[in-house]
């Protein structure tokens, strides 16, 4: 299965691709958490990618569309994979084309997750991201067992820096610049299936899996 999760800044694309890549042993392919490691590891990307980060800007699209080309050729990615914050332009969906043409492979379907911008906000102002392992949880809505301290590896809890609020408005507003249109895009190809996920945790996953069972090979 390869999979797109299209979704504006805080639609649990992370959070729900954690869940698919439990059940159908593909990897979670993140160009978000692959710029972030970037940057915490300084690597000359990582440079690069930082300051449109922290204004919440997208990196340029050479730069990711780099990225992806090495890391869909990777071993554990033949069987399938979750494409998660990428493609975010029409340049960049243009180039995963070609690239899966070239390697004779199609996608399967995309998702494109539905949450209203009140719940996107608050999400996002909630987001508590753990600094060791990178488990998300949410102050409000997805508690950690103890404040501040990731269950998984107990290493602290912070906020991501891109979460702060004037950051946040510029990330939904790049968004519907630049993203949105492929929502269209895919329509086209008869690929999209939207998927409310508004709502408890459990009930969205359960939406989640029943378009993917009905949109895509499995
Ligand atoms: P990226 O990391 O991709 O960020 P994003 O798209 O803004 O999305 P988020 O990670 O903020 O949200 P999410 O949808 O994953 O939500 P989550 O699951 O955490 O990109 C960051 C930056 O990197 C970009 O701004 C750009 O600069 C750069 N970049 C990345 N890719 C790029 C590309 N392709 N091109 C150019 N630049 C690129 O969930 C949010 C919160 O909600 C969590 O706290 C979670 O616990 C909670 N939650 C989720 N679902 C539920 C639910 N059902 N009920 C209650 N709470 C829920
Ligand atoms: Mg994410």
């Amino acid at each position: 299965m390869r999979i797109i999760l299209l979704g504006e800044p805080g639609a649990g694309k992370g959070t729900y691709s954690a869940e698919l890549v439990k059940k159908y042993k593909i990897p979670q392919i993140s160009t978000g958490d692959m710029l972030r490691a970037a940057v915490k590891a300084g690597t000359p990307l990582g440079k690069q990618a930082q300051e449109f980060m922290k204004k919440g800007e997208l990196v340029p699209d050479s730069l990711v569309i780099e990225l992806i080309r090495e890391r869909i050729k990777e071993g554990d990615a033949s069987k399938g994979f979750i494409l998660d914050g990428f493609p975010r332009t029409l340049p960049q969906a243009q180039s995963l084309e070609k690239m899966l043409q070239s390697m004779n492979i199609r996608l399967s379907g995309v998702l494109k997750i539905e949450v209203a911008k009140a719940i996107l906000l608050k999400r996002l102002t909630g987001r508590r991201v753990c600094k060791g392992c990178g488990a998300t949880y949410n102050i409000d809505t997805m508690k950690p067992q103890k404040d501040g301290v990731c269950d998984k590896c107990g290493k602290e809890l912070i906020q991501r820096p891109d979460d702060k609020p004037e950051t946040i408005e510029n990330r939904l507003t790049v968004y519907q610049k630049d993203t949105a249109p492929l929502i269209e895009f895919y329509e086209n190809k008869g690929l999209l299936k939207r998927v409310q996920c508004e709502g408890e945790y459990d009930e969205v996953m359960a939406r989640i899996f029943s378009a993917l069972e009905k949109t895509a090979k499995v």
